[in-house]
Formats: C-alpha cells, sequence, structure tokens
C-alpha cells in the first residue's frame, strides 16, 4: 500500500479533452497508488481541496481528468503551466486487479480512473457512455474502448460474462450492480478530508454508514 503524503507540486500542462481538462502535474515525491485511488487537489481560491481519481501515471508524472462542474473544478481547470497547488495522496480503496476475465464500465467523467486501470490491466475491454460526441472525445484516453452515446446506455452494450470494474454517476452504477451482483464500483460522495476525520462523505449503501473515502470509493457489491 502506498503511503499518503503532501506535496506542492507544480503543473506541467493543461490540455483540453472534448469538454474535460487533462491536469498533469510532477509527480515529486508522491506515489501513483493504486488505479480507483484519490488524490485531494488544492483548489485555488477555494477552502476545501477537491477528490480526484488518478487517470494518468506517465514517468515524473500525475494526470486528473477534470470535468469542470462548479467553483472548484474550474478554479483546477484555469490553472496554467508553472502554477503549484498542494496535492495529497493517493488515498482511499481503489479497484482490486486480480480479476481473470475484466471489463471496464465507464459513464461521463467516469472515464477518469479507467487510463491508469487499463494500463494495469494490460488493456482489457471497455465501455464507455457519454452524454454527447464532444464528451465522447475522452475515449481516446482508453484503449480499445468501445464508446456508446446517449440515449443508449452502458448496460446495453456490456457482455454480462465479465468481471465488471465500474465508475459513472450513481444510477449507471446501479443499473450495473443489477445486472452483475460482483461489480467492482466506485462511488462518489462530497468529500472534505480525504482520510476518514471529518465524516463529511458518509454514503448509505446497501443500509450500512461508509466513510467513501477511507471504506471506498471503490466498493465490492456483493
Ligand atoms: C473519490 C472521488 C474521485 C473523483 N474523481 C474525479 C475525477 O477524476 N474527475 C472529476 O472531474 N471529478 C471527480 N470527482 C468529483 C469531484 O470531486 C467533484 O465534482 C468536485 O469536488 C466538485 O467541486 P466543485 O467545487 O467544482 O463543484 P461543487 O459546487 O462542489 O459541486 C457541483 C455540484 O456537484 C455536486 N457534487 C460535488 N461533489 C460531488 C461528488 N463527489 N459526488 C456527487 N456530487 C457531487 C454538488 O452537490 C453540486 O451539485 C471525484 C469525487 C470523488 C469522491
Ligand atoms: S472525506 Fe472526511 S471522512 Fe471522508
Amino acid at each position: 500500500m502506498s503511503k499518503p503524503r503532501r506535496e506542492r507540486r507544480s503543473v506541467v500542462a493543461v490540455e483540453a479533452v472534448g469538454p474535460y481538462v487533462l491536469l498533469r502535474i510532477g509527480r515529486g515525491g508522491l506515489e501513483p497508488g493504486r488505479p480507483g485511488q484519490f488524490f485531494m487537489l488544492e483548489a485555488p481560491g477555494r477552502v476545501l481541496p477537491r477528490p480526484m481519481s488518478l487517470c494518468l501515471a506517465p514517468a515524473g508524472e500525475l494526470g486528473f481528468l477534470l470535468d469542470p462542474i462548479g467553483p472548484g473544478t474550474r478554479a483546477l481547470a484555469e490553472l496554467e503551466h508553472g502554477d503549484s497547488i498542494h496535492v495529497f495522496g493517493p488515498l482511499g480503496n481503489g479497484f482490486h486487479l486480480d480479476v481473470e476475465r475484466p471489463l471496464l464500465v465507464g459513464g461521463g467523467i467516469g472515464v477518469a480512473p479507467f487510463p491508469y486501470l487499463s494500463e494495469a490491466l494490460e488493456h482489457p475491454p471497455v465501455v464507455l457512455g457519454f452524454r454527447t460526441e464532444w464528451h465522447a472525445e475522452a475515449a481516446v484516453l482508453v484503449p480499445q474502448a468501445e464508446v456508446v452515446i446517449d440515449p443508449m446506455l452502458v448496460t446495453e452494450a456490456m457482455p454480462l460474462d465479465r468481471d465488471v470494474l465500474a465508475c459513472g454517476p450513481e444510477p449507471m452504477l446501479e443499473a450495473v450492480r443489477a445486472l452483475c451482483p460482483d461489480a467492482q464500483l466506485a462511488w462518489e460522495a462530497p468529500m472534505a478530508c480525504g482520510y476518514g476525520a471529518c465524516y463529511g462523505c458518509v454514503v448509505e449503501i446497501d443500509g450500512e454508514l461508509k466513510r467513501l473515502c477511507v471504506e471506498g470509493p471503490v466498493l465490492c457489491s456483493s
């Protein structure tokens, strides 16, 4: 298990990928951790950092794919080469990689952890769903991705004889779980600390309260 560290790191590049933004940061002494783990990124001008899954881990860098939906993610997306921010991680529990027939299933910004996960699993099949062709440009980051666009759903395109690892909006995760009860699902909740101290990320899953930052974000649903 990689030990989380907090470091001030410089921005190496900020690149548009469809409507999303790939933020590349110098790695320094931070370890990338396991795919599905996340980092807390300082959002300039905001009090609280924002949780982001690691998207890519090329030599010397950590890459994060951002959906600029609110003030924190927009502030991160507006960073420029040479700016620096505090980065803390890797945090939480990632995906288990000891699966025989992996299939990655993602929706929207849920594609974020898949480039790193795909590399770790030696490029398994992938089904990705997006709202528009523009959003689907992010599929270029994941080799072998089959893309479906709304109104078609990823659950209509996924084979059912696989070990599913999924990330996406809650209704998509619920639909995947209904088809594949053993799927590994990466859940989301607003997070303030990222390491179990604030109880801000408590969610009820199957009648049990869980601090998603320490018990998740990846949970096996069965
Ligand atoms: C473990 C984890 C990994 C994540 N990885 C990524 C990633 O790789 N890329 C990415 O773009 N985003 C990711 N997110 C989501 C991201 O952290 C939030 O979208 C971000 O914190 C929103 O901040 P904001 O200030 O931009 O918007 P806010 O104003 O805080 O939120 C905008 C809207 O989204 C809702 N919201 C905010 N955070 C969440 C959340 N976590 N879950 C559900 N609804 C939320 C708010 O209620 C509000 O309606 C991840 C979240 C978690 C928990
Ligand atoms: S984010 Fe603080 S306990 Fe989970």
